[in-house]
């Protein structure tokens, strides 16, 4: 044992990453920074339908049963990502046509991928985006799911996932739900409309996650994220972090106070979120700034690395992971 694996395992709040499937078969030290740190591991890929679901007849569950392996082979748990989401789609389900054969590939998927890890991923993040994010008016994202099934297809997710795991947490995951502007203000008034929307149905949600991939340049609204969260509670749902890290691209050159306002970012959300309730889980997406999904989409115009993660390069600690603990 690591010596920091039997500090972390008395954590109160699981702490988590997810994991990037080249290194974890290549990099020994990314492995050994994994079990010294979490609790739970979530694929960054893998579980995605383009990743599953290369035709219609094909599951590859290479990845995923690599990833599980280690999971349990080291005492964590894991989430599942994601069984509905706009994004990572195969072209042959972008294809789909209707209400028919979309309901049916959903509840398909949905019931042949839960119910094959059913017992051993005791929580799915099972609707991905679902808001739309096309200026101030937020509403349903577009995707293959919607256009044919209209708001609709996230009860039929909800619904096949829960009977496919009854014992599951069945999570509805979103970004831009943490900042003090107004878009993020829409965002957390749709969602919340949203999730007024799905109890009024009945349909089997029990969470909200916040991805918080959190703008470094933008203040975590933390009076307006704990009343938002106390409205989620209220609603008699539970919340989690669910794809945690700091976009840094308009954040300072300087390492110490880049690393300090980032640190800062992620420790008025965590705090924001503890003065209500506790969360059912931390996870960041990547443990370390060597592997990040971070510069392909918010490279820095400076050309220096982007460092939104808990660990640096090299595996040593930063102060965000150092207010991760203290929350957890
Ligand atoms: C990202 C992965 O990190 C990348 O490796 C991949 O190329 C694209 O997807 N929100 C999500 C995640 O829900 O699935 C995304 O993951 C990041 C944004």
């Amino acid at each position: 044992l690591f010596e920091g694996a039997a500090a972390a395992s008395h954590s109160a709040i699981p702490f988590g990453a997810a994991v990037s499937d080249g290194p974890l078969q290549t990099d020994a030290a990314y492995q050994k920074a994994l079990i010294e740190h979490c609790q739970l591991l979530v694929g960054e890929g893998g579980m995605k339908w383009a990743d599953l679901r290369p035709s219609p007849s094909q599951y590859v569950y290479d990845q995923p049963d690599r990833l599980i392996a280690f999971a349990e082979a080291n005492g964590m748990k894991m989430r599942g990502h994601t069984l509905a989401w706009y994004a990572a789609m195969p072209d042959w389900a972008l294809q789909l046509k209707g209400e028919t054969e979309t309901s049916r590939e959903l509840m398909t998927h949905i019931e042949t991928v839960v119910g094959r890890y059913k017992g051993r991923i005791p929580s799915w993040d099972v609707v991905n985006e679902a808001l739309s994010d096309d200026g101030p008016r937020v509403g349903l994202r577009d995707s293959v799911w919607s256009a044919n099934l209209g708001e609709y297809y996230i009860d039929l997710a909800f619904h096949t996932a829960r009977a496919a795991d009854p014992a599951a947490q069945l999570v509805i995951n979103d970004y831009g739900l943490e900042a003090a502007t107004a878009k993020s203000s829409a965002r957390r008034r749709a969602m919340l409309d949203l999730l007024r929307r799905l109890r009024d149905r009945d349909v089997p949600v029990q969470a909200l996650g916040f991805q918080a991939h959190l703008p470094g340049n933008e203040e975590i609204d933390k009076d307006e994220v704990s009343r938002f969260v106390s409205d989620v509670k209220d609603m008699g749902l539970d919340v989690l972090v669910t794809e945690l890290d700091v976009i840094d691209d308009q954040l300072p050159a300087d390492i110490k106070e880049r690393d300090a306002i980032a640190a800062k970012r992620v420790g008025a959300l965590l705090g924001a979120i503890l003065d209500v309730t506790r969360p059912t889980a931390v996870v960041t997406w990547g443990i370390t700034d060597r592997y990040t999904w971070v510069p392909i989409w918010y490279k820095r115009a400076d050309g220096q690395a982007n460092r939104p993660l808990p660990l640096d390069e090299d595996y040593r600690e930063k102060p965000m992971m150092r207010t991760i603990k203290q929350a957890v």
